[in-house]
């Protein structure tokens, strides 16, 4: 294991001791024993395989790279939904939809595998979440501001909020020739100390804790079980929506905000709390991901979670009404 590309912007942040993200590169996996990664993707840091460490076929990779696919602001990858084998976001023929659905469940089911044996301690309660191909050129893609993928910023979901547990992500780049060019920058901690407060922490803490907040998340709760499309979200899942875009909308923060670039190569595979470092892709194609939701009674250190962080932040709680309905796995 050799930690670190240090390049020349986050050399110079640490002169400033602000730059405590790094890479973690495994050049060989499996390793007996297995070290314990989960503080280093706790504390922002991205374990990278240079090699992809599971098997996934050529064959594969080369139907996948010739899928024709224009990509919009609704539906800007593939998705395939594990629980369901279900694939989204692609119009096309049975035929091609019945290919895919084989493929990337092919794909899904590997990085299960090879995760849970990397992550033990998460495996145990772990909710398994959609997985994408992204096939579209990352550089010059038209998208609103909101939907960017090449300004910094942390993810959090729309349709599926977390209630407070974590967002982990395991990419695979399949371009044969092409690097996924990624710039990042300070994890949640340093982000957040800086800029929860003007991206309206305290008035959502304050409106989740209120009489009139918790019979709104009540309401939503008792719509959402009666089949009607309405997602309840706890105080925290409203905080990240919020700051998913107060980043990418702040110009002095995507300016001056360190940033730490990184060329993922072609063939690599890589994983990292997406929630927890702040990242942008500029350019790259054909990547495939996995998603999974990290129970936080499964990390190492509970207290780097982003909810606890913004917790202490604000001095609130933001998980009211919601600790008891979380359900893993699925
Ligand atoms: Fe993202």
């Amino acid at each position: 294991m050799t930690f670190g590309v240090v390049t020349p912007s986050c050399a110079k942040a640490n002169a400033h001791n602000l730059c405590e993200m790094k890479f973690v590169t495994i050049d060989s996996w499996p390793a007996s024993p297995a070290p314990d990664y989960r503080p280093e993707l706790e504390a922002g840091n991205v374990l990278y395989f240079p090699v992809t460490p599971f098997a996934f076929a050529e064959e594969s990779k080369e139907y996948l790279r010739h899928i024709h696919f224009a990509g919009g602001a609704v539906h800007k990858n593939v998705a395939y939904r594990p629980a369901s084998d279900r694939v989204t976001g692609l119009e096309t023929d049975a035929a091609q939809l019945q290919r895919l659905r084989a493929i990337l469940g092919e794909y899904s089911r590997s990085v299960v595998k090879f995760t849970a044996e990397l992550l033990p301690p998460y495996a145990a309660s772990w909710k398994l979440d959609y997985a994408s191909f992204r096939p579209v050129e990352e550089d010059g893609r038209d998208l609103p501001v909101n939907k960017r993928n090449d300004l910094i910023h942390t993810d959090a979901f729309p349709s599926r909020p977390t209630n407070g547990d974590l967002i982990l992500r395991v990419f695979t780049n399949i371009h044969p020739v092409k690097t996924r060019n990624w710039v990042t920058t300070d994890p949640f901690r340093q982000v957040a100390e800086r800029y929860a407060h003007d991206a309206g922490l305290e008035q959502i803490a304050t409106g989740a804790s209120s009489a009139s907040g918790k019979l709104l998340n009540q309401s939503a709760r008792v719509l959402r079980s009666v089949g009607l499309p309405v997602v309840p979200r706890s105080g925290y899942d409203r905080f990240m929506l919020r700051f998913h875009e107060y980043l990418k909308r702040n110009e002095e923060f995507q300016k001056n905000t360190p940033k730490y670039p990184f060329a993922f190569a072609p063939g690599s595979t890589w994983l990292t709390f997406t929630d927890v470092l702040p990242h942008s892709v500029l350019s790259g194609q054909h990547a495939l991901e996995q998603t999974f939701i990290i129970a936080r009674e499964s990390m190492a250190n509970a207290e780097n979670a982003p909810v606890a962080i913004l917790e202490r932040l604000c001095g609130k709680p933001l998980l009211e009404g919601a600790s008891e309905k979380r359900k893993r796995p699925e």
